[in-house]
């Protein structure tokens, strides 16, 4: 996991240190192509490198089977062996498909992630999980596949609009959060400046976070759960709207706030908390408070999950800034904690 500003002009002398390959396959997104393909083609034909670049269409809606058997076609054209490698530049989504792709294209071939937006950087990058969705639902078809390196270059965030920016910012508050009260009281003081300034630091810390959940629990199995704090309620809202109104930290971060304010007036939760949550969710342009008139719907959601099978459920709750814990209820309680 490699983080610094500029990193990706190194690309090229840091791959040659990582892999003999004679080609490298990018697969990437055309936003990002059009505005990175010419540079990254630069640094990786200067390292000697031969390069073919498979874009996909932005966005979601091409995180399936079908994008998936054209990127394999792309592959099976630029002739790249498993002595080869393959660069996922891009977004979640580039980094989801074009990781499982990777996993499986002869039978797997080493690659690396180039996250580019924020989410990916402090998230989907790490962590091994890559994946398609299915029509009838998201990752359903995908695979434990982990990377030879991340390259994370905070640069790439310039180009990124404000939403998506936001959108990030909700999983960095997560893990201030859940884990790293420093963290969230400096997403607190920081203004735009001091953030940016600060953004390697932060991603660190983020992704340290992540990855100690994650050494704990590879397949997701338990520890992993902390890390869905404000996920809960939050993937019903995205679903409950189609994945359409609500980007996914919008959608978390409306969580976040609906279980923390809850728990605190049950007295699980210090108090203050939410009222610390929601300044700072609001400072970066996130939503906190459920869309009126559907909250009762939304939460029916949550009951309906096929992964939410049997009588109880686990759930993220924070004792305080910093420090969050795993409570198992009962299915009847939701509404108490989410509605
Ligand atoms: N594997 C995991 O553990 C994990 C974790 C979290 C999210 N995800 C997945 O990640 C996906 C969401 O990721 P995302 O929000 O990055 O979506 P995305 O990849 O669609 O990127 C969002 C948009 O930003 C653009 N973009 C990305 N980087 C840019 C840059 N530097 N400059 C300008 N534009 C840029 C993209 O072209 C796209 O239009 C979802 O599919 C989600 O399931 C996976
Ligand atoms: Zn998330």
């Amino acid at each position: 996991m490699y983080i610094k500003r500029g990193i990706i002009k190194e690309l090229g002398k840091s791959l040659r240190r990582l892999s003999s390959a004679k080609r490298v396959a990018i697969i990437t997104d055309k936003n990002l192509s059009r505005i990175y393909g010419a540079q990254v083609l630069n640094v990786l034909n200067s390292a000697g490198f031969e390069t073919d670049v498979i874009a996909i269409e932005p966005g979601e809606k091409s995180k399936t089977l079908a994008t998936l058997a054209d990127v394999f076609e792309g592959l099976v054209k630029s002739r790249i062996t498993r002595r080869d490698i393959i660069i996922a530049l891009g977004g979640g989504v580039v980094g989801d498909l074009g990781g499982f792709a990777a996993s499986s294209f002869l039978r797997g071939m080493p690659y690396v992630q180039v996250p580019t937006s924020l989410i990916a950087q402090v998230d989907s990058s790490i962590g091994g999980k890559v994946a398609v969705d299915l029509p009838q639902g998201k990752n359903l078809v995908g695979s434990f596949y982990h990377p030879e390196a991340v390259f994370i270059d905070p640069d790439f965030l310039d180009t990124l609009d404000a939403r998506e920016f936001s959108n990030g910012m909700a999983e960095v508050i997560k893990y201030g959060c859940i884990k790293d009260r420093q963290l969230f009281e400096e997403l607190t003081g920081f203004d735009k400046n001091e953030l940016l300034n600060n953004i390697e630091t932060i991603i660190f810390k983020c992704l340290s976070i992540k990855k100690k959940f994650v050494e704990e629990d590879e397949t997701d199995q338990g520890a992993r759960m902390m890390l869905n704090f404000g996920h809960t309620l939050g993937h019903a809202i995205e679903k409950y709207y189609h994945y359409a109104k609500y980007s996914h930290g919008e959608a978390v971060a409306v969580g976040m706030y609906r279980v923390t304010k809850n728990s605190e007036d049950m007295g699980l939760t210090e108090p203050g908390t939410s009222q610390r949550l929601k300044e700072v969710l609001s400072k970066y342009g996130l939503p906190y408070e459920m869309p009126a008139g559907n909250a009762a719907e939304i939460v029916e959601v949550i009951a309906m999950d096929k992964k939410n099978k049997g009588d109880s459920i686990d759930i993220v709750l924070l004792n305080s800034i910093g420090d969050g814990f795993i409570k198992n209820i009962n299915k009847d309680e939701i509404p108490r904690f989410f509605l």
